[in-house]
C-alpha cells in the first residue's frame, strides 16, 4: 500500500477575527469567526509515511527544515498517527505560492493541507467537520481553510463541536482581496503566542461580549451581498482586535506607519464612493476587500501609496482538496 497523499488548501482572510482561546492546548476559541478563502493563493503538501524513517522530516519551499516548525508538524502528525493506529514517521514536502510570515495566514493553509494529506496518507477518510476539527489543532484559523467559499468557525463547547462550516459557496459573491504588502519581515510574535495573551487585555471581555452581534451582522451582510454592511462590521472587528493586541501584556503592535496610511486611504476611497474596506491580521500588511469588478482600480490606487511594496490580489477560493 502506498502511504502517500498530496493536498492543496487556500489561506483565508477573517472578516470577524479569532483572537483568544478558551483552551490554548485544544485551540478552542473564545468566540466564533467568519472568513473567506483566498483562491489565488495556496499551500500544496505531500505526506508520505515510510517504515524506513527514524523521525519525521519537513521540506518547506525546497528547504529541509528543523526546529520549531518541524516540532509543530511532528506534534500534529502524532495526532494523525493516534487516530489511524500507525507508528511510521513521515516525509512532509510543502510549498506556498505566497510569502510566509507577512499577515497572509500561511499557517491556515499549511495545517489545512497537512490535515487532508496526512489523514489520506494514513488511510483515513474523514468528513469535512472531522477534518476541520483536526486542522484546528494545528492552527486555529486552519479549521476555516477546510470548507469552501465563505466560512464560519462555530466556537462550540469542546473538541468535538468546534469546527468550521461553509455559509456560502465561492460563486455566491464575487469579492476580491487586494493585499497591500508593506513589509516582508517575519513577525516578532506569531499568532499562536499572541493568541494566548488576548485575555491579558482589559478590552478582551468587551470584545467577546459583543462578538455574537458582529457575527450576526457579518453573516447577514454576506448572505445579502451587502457590501456597505460588510465593510462597517469588518473594519470595526479588525480595529477591536488590534485594540486588544495593543493593550495586552506584553503589548503587541503589528501596525507600521504604512499600515495606517493604507487604512486611511481606504476610508477615503469609500467616502469618495468607491466601495472598499480594510482588515489587518497579526502583521503589518493590509487586506483591502472589494467587489471583484473594482479590484483593478483599487489595487492600482493602493499600490501607488508610499510604503506599499506590492499588491497581491485574490478572489474567493474553494475547499481544501486532494490533488
Ligand atoms: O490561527 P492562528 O493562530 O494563525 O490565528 C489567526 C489570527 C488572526 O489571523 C489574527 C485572525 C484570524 O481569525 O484569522
Amino acid at each position: 500500500m502506498n502511504l502517500s497523499a498530496t493536498a492543496l488548501a487556500h489561506p483565508n482572510i477573517a472578516f470577524i477575527k479569532y483572537w483568544g482561546n478558551r483552551d490554548d492546548a485544544l485551540r478552542l476559541p473564545a468566540s466564533g469567526s467568519i472568513s473567506m478563502n483566498l483562491g489565488s493563493l495556496w499551500t500544496r503538501t505531500t505526506v508520505t509515511f515510510r517504515p524506513s524513517l527514524a523521525a519525521d522530516e519537513l521540506i518547506l519551499g525546497g528547504q529541509p527544515t528543523t526546529g520549531p516548525a518541524l516540532e509543530r508538524v511532528a506534534a500534529f502528525l502524532d495526532l494523525v498517527r493516534g487516530m489511524a493506529g500507525l507508528d511510521q514517521r513521515a516525509a512532509v514536502v510543502s510549498e506556498n505560492n505566497f510569502p510566509m510570515g507577512t499577515g497572509i495566514a500561511s499557517s491556515a493553509s499549511a495545517f489545512a493541507a497537512l490535515a487532508l494529506a496526512a489523514t489520506r496518507a494514513a488511510g483515513l477518510d474523514l468528513t469535512e467537520a472531522e477534518l476541520s476539527r483536526l486542522a484546528r489543532r494545528g492552527s486555529g484559523s486552519a479549521c476555516r481553510s477546510i470548507p469552501g467559499g465563505f466560512v464560519e468557525w462555530l466556537a462550540g463547547t469542546d473538541d468535538r463541536d468546534s469546527h468550521a462550516i461553509s455559509i456560502a459557496p465561492p460563486e455566491h459573491w464575487n469579492l476580491a482581496d487586494c493585499i497591500a504588502v508593506v513589509s516582508r519581515a517575519h513577525k516578532a510574535i506569531g499568532s499562536a503566542r499572541g493568541n494566548a495573551l488576548a485575555h491579558t487585555s482589559p478590552f478582551q471581555a468587551a470584545r467577546l461580549a459583543d462578538a455574537p452581534r458582529r457575527l450576526d451582522l457579518c453573516r447577514a451582510a454576506i448572505l445579502q451581498r451587502d457590501f456597505e454592511a460588510l465593510a462597517a462590521v469588518t473594519e470595526l472587528d479588525s480595529d477591536m482586535m488590534h485594540a486588544v493586541m495593543m493593550t495586552s501584556t506584553p503589548a503587541l503592535f503589528y501596525w507600521q506607519p504604512a499600515t495606517l496610511a493604507v487604512m486611511q486611504a481606504v476610508r477615503g476611497l469609500r467616502a469618495a464612493g468607491l466601495p472598499a474596506c480594510y482588515t489587518v491580521d497579526a502583521g503589518p500588511n493590509v487586506h483591502v476587500l472589494c467587489e471583484a469588478a473594482r479590484a483593478e482600480e483599487i489595487a492600482h490606487h493602493i499600490g501607488s501609496l508610499p510604503g506599499v511594496e506590492e499588491v497581491i490580489r485574490s478572489g474567493v477560493g474553494g475547499a481544501a482538496r486532494l490533488v
